[in-house]
C-alpha cells in the first residue's frame, strides 16, 4: 500500500519545521514497510502571493485525493489587514470544512525532559499527559449569520453566531468517550450537555465551565483525562495547555473526518499548533519537533502504525534527553541548535533505535 501524503509547508517557519518532516518521511520508507507518495501545494498567504487565493481548487482537489494532509503554518503581518476572504487563514478553515475534519485532536504532553522549561512549576507539570477534543468544523468560526453591518446612526454592528446541533455534539462527544476508553476512562466536557452518556457508560464523565477550566488548567492541569470542547473554547483552552508542557513548539495535532465505513478511509489533516511564527521565519530557528510529532499522529490515526508512531515518538524524547534544544525550549547547561541541527539529531536518533543501540 502507497499512501498519498500532501505536503501543505504554508507561510512563515512552516516550510522550514516541513523540511526537517520530510527528512523523516524518507527516513520512514527507508527503514520501515512503509511507501509513500508525496505532492506538495501552497497555502494561505505563500498561496495568495502566487494564485491569488489562499488555497486554490487544485489543491482542495489534492487534499481530498490525498490519503492524508500535513499542514505547516499559514499567516503573517504583511496579510493582517487583508478582506476576510483573502485572510491566509480562510486557507485553513476551508480545508478543515470541506474535508469535514470535525475532531481536532491536541495532546499536551509534558516531556520529562522539558519539565523545567514550563512557566509553570515542575511539580505541576512533570507526567502531563492530557487530550484536548476540540470540535473543529462548527461553532462561531462558521456560524451564519455573520458579518459586519452600518447602522442609520453611522456606527457599525458585528454579528457572529454561536450554533452547535445536536448531530455535531454527539460526533465529537463519541470521539472523546472512544479515545478516552484507551486512556483512563475519563472525560471533562468544557460546556457541553450531557447527551452521550448512556452510550459509554464505563466513561466518568464530568462537565466543568470553560472559564474553570481554564483557572484548572493552570492550577492542576494532571487533575484532566481528555477534555471535550467546542470551537472556539478549544482554540483557547489548547494554547493554554501548550503552554503548560514548556513550549508550543512542541504540540502537535490531527484533525479527522468521520470513517467511510465502506472504504474505511478516514480524511485526516496534520498540523503542528504552533502557528507561522513570523518573527523567526526564515532564520533556521524554528522548532520542527511539533511537526515531526504530527506526522507521527498520522501515522497512528491515519494510517494504523502506532509501532512506527512510537519509534518517532522515541526518537524526540531522546534528543531531548541528550540535552538538545531549540531557542523556544532552551535551559541553562543545554545545547542549543537550529532547525536543521534539531532534524540531523532525530534522523541520528531514529538511525540509533532502528540499530537497537541502547534501547
Ligand atoms: C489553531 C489556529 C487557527 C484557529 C487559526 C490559524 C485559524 O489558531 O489552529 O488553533 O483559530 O483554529
Ligand atoms: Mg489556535
Amino acid at each position: 500500500m502507497t499512501y498519498k501524503l500532501l505536503l501543505l509547508p504554508g507561510d512563515g517557519i512552516g516550510p522550514e519545521v516541513m523540511a526537517e518532516t520530510e527528512r523523516v518521511i524518507h527516513w520512514m520508507a527507508k527503514h520501515r514497510d512503509l511507501k509513500f507518495s508525496i505532492e506538495r501545494a501552497l497555502v494561505g498567504g505563500s498561496a495568495l502571493e502566487a494564485e491569488g487565493v489562499p488555497v486554490t481548487e487544485e489543491t482542495m482537489a489534492l487534499a481530498h485525493a490525498a490519503d492524508a494532509v500535513l499542514f505547516g503554518a499559514v499567516g503573517g503581518p504583511q496579510w493582517d489587514n487583508n478582506p476576510f476572504e483573502k485572510k491566509p487563514e480562510r486557507g485553513l478553515l476551508r480545508l478543515r470544512k470541506e474535508l469535514e475534519l470535525f475532531a481536532n485532536l491536541r495532546p499536551a504532553i509534558c516531556f520529562d525532559a522539558l519539565k523545567d522549561a514550563s512557566t509553570l512549576r515542575a511539580d505541576v507539570v512533570s507526567g502531563l499527559d492530557i487530550l484536548i477534543i476540540r470540535e473543529l468544523t462548527g461553532g462561531v468560526y462558521f456560524g451564519e449569520p455573520r458579518g459586519i453591518m452600518e447602522m442609520n446612526d453611522g456606527t457599525r454592528r458585528a454579528i457572529d453566531t454561536q450554533v452547535y446541533t445536536t448531530g455535531e455534539i454527539q460526533r465529537i462527544s463519541r470521539v472523546a468517550f472512544s479515545l478516552a476508553r484507551l486512556r483512563s476512562n475519563r472525560v471533562a466536557s468544557a460546556e457541553k450537555s450531557n447527551v452521550m452518556h448512556a452510550e459509554f457508560p464505563d466513561v466518568e464523565l464530568t462537565h466543568i465551565l470553560a472559564d474553570n477550566c481554564a483557572m484548572q488548567l493552570v492550577r492542576r492541569p494532571k487533575q484532566f483525562d481528555v477534555i471535550v470542547t467546542d470551537n472556539l473554547f478549544g482554540d483557547v483552552l489548547s494554547d493554554e495547555a501548550a503552554q503548560c508542557t514548556g513550549s508550543i513548539g512542541m504540540l502537535p495535532s490531527a484533525s479527522l473526518g468521520a470513517k467511510d465505513e465502506k472504504t474505511g478511509r478516514q480524511p485526516g489533516l496534520y498540523e503542528p499548533v504552533h502557528g507561522s511564527a513570523p518573527d523567526i521565519a526564515g532564520q533556521g530557528l524554528a522548532n520542527p519537533l511539533a511537526c515531526v510529532l504530527s506526522f507521527a499522529m498520522c501515522l497512528r490515526y491515519s494510517f494504523n502504525k502506532p509501532d512506527d508512531a512510537k519509534l518517532i515518538e522515541r526518537a524526540v524524547e531522546r534528543v531531548l534527553d541528550e540535552g538538545l534544544r531549540t531557542g523556544d525550549i532552551m535551559q541553562p547547561g543545554k545545547k542549543q541548535v537550529g532547525t536543521t541541527g534539531m532534524g540531523d539529531a532525530i534522523i541520528a536518533a531514529l538511525d540509533r533505535l532502528d540499530l537497537g543501540v541502547a534501547q
